[in-house]
């Protein structure tokens, strides 16, 4: 059907925004302020219908008339035709998204918690409806990257996406590395600036990071993944101790969601089938790396392909106006496919590759180990690690009053075998304590 008779100067797009907290206040502005763009780039006037809120008797510089409690009814409109949900959370966004779509009404979501879970529901409420369902603005903010992995990559094979994609884990980071205070007195001058929300447990412990990861890896992989389906660890745990370990190995340390293709093992074991692992944690990265270059609230995603090579994705990842330009265009791009009757792409996952344990996933290691200075320690250590098949790469030895600090750098391995290795070093009796285990991501072996 070409719906190009259906909108046009005298047939607005009807554009309904669910939520006005910082993002859709931003969205609801852009319409408003930029209507004869926006009528030029997508062919047909964008028009805002109304506006979901919770509290309708604040005062949000626009008509009251636009306001309503009653987001069901405004989804319902007739006059409605697009979408975009900037509330958050999965309840009642869910419900509201899948009428929308289940109703032909394209949709404009920023919600990562719910495509992390919910995609595949939300993508099959759209495909009767032939109703587009867009979500650039769910990851990292402004920065486009789910348009370059759906759509620019879809000729290319994604073998790893790496990105710092939480702006409050990545300002707390940085400011510990570039102050040396510790966690506790960061965060807390990162909420008093706003960098952080009063329960910062989302950030902090990975779960957004997480969300993200899935979606990502998602759009990497063609395989429909979850938030479960994600390992994570947060920041909360890290010490200025950590910090410091970091800086004198020539290192940083980052909240990474990392997001690879594992090459697969024999038929016989796994029917040869490459397989995904998804995991956010903070982890050791060169200060040569490019994503170490990547301070504050920033976020930035690196993209590996076969062909492309590797791509760098930079900007703000979090924010009103920046979230709000990535919902612009995804609404520019639904509301052009009402004008012209084209479709976004739809779910794409139909590679299925199985998830990776975390046990299974292979990654190097930086362990620090106090321990009695005598003779035959460091072999007694070095054996521990020979005895779970771990490879050491280096060993740094320094004085302490304590006894001796050895730092052991290993080159890739299982995250069991280097589990194993952790429990039996802590039982030696020359070990007086294993003081930190940190991943180390970014370097060449
Ligand atoms: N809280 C997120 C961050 C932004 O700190 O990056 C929204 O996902």
């Amino acid at each position: 059907m070409n719906s190009r008779s259906a909108y046009g100067s005298d047939h607005p797009i009807g554009v309904a925004v669910l939520g006005m907290g910082n993002v859709g206040t931003e969205v609801v502005r852009i319409i408003q302020n930029q209507t004869e763009d926006l009528r030029q780039r997508v062919g047909a006037a964008l028009v805002l219908r109304g506006v979901a809120v919770r509290r309708p008797d604040v005062d949000r510089g626009i008509p009251a008339e636009l306001l309503t409690t009653d987001a069901h009814a405004l989804v319902a409109r007739d006059d409605v035709d697009l979408v975009v949900e900037v509330m958050g959370g999965i309840d009642p966004a869910r419900e509201l998204i899948g009428a929308a779509l289940s109703a032909g009404k394209s949709v404009v979501t920023a919600n990562k918690a719910l495509l992390a879970d919910y995609t595949g529901e939300l993508a099959a409420a759209a495909l009767p409806s032939r109703a587009d369902l867009y979500f650039e603005a769910a990851v990292a903010g402004a920065i486009p990257v789910v348009r370059p992995l759906i759509q620019s990559m879809s000729g290319d094979r994604v073998n790893r996406v790496v990105g710092i994609v939480n702006g409050t884990t990545n300002f707390i980071l940085s400011a510990m590395d570039e102050t040396g205070a510790d966690y506790d007195e960061t965060l807390a001058e990162a909420t008093r600036l706003g960098y952080a929300e009063a329960d910062p447990t989302a950030d902090v412990e990975g779960f957004d990071a997480a969300a993200k990861a899935a979606i990502l890896a998602s759009l990497a992989f063609h395989t429909r993944v979850t938030a479960a389906d994600v390992y994570r660890e947060g920041i909360s745990k890290i010490t200025s101790e950590d910090m410091e370990t970091a800086a004198a190995v020539g290192c940083t340390v980052k909240l990474l969601a990392i997001c690879e293709r594992v090459p697969g093992r024999p038929a016989a074991e796994e029917g040869g089938k490459d397989r995904i692992s998804v995991r956010v944690y903070p982890a050791l990265i060169p200060r040569k790396h490019p994503l170490s270059a990547v301070t504050g609230a920033f976020n930035a995603v690196v993209v590996e392909a076969e062909n492309a090579g590797r791509l760098m994705f930079y900007g703000q990842g979090a924010g009103g106006a920046p979230t709000a330009s990535a919902v612009m265009g995804d609404l520019v791009m639904a509301a052009r496919n009402k004008f012209y009757g084209g479709r976004a792409p739809g779910e794409s996952v139909y590679a299925e590759l199985p998830i990776a344990p975390i046990g299974d996933t292979p990654t190097r290691y930086h362990v620090n180990l106090q321990v009695a200075d005598r003779t035959g320690v460091l072999q007694e250590v070095a054996g521990e690690f020979a005895r779970h098949g771990v490879s050491i790469s280096t060993v740094r030895q320094e004085g302490s009053d304590e006894g001796a600090r050895l730092v052991v750098v290993t080159h890739e391995a299982a995250e069991s075998a280097l589990a194993d290795t952790v429990a039996a070093l802590a039982e030696l009796e020359s070990v007086t304590s294993v003081t930190s285990v940190l991943r180390l991501e970014g370097t060449e072996e």
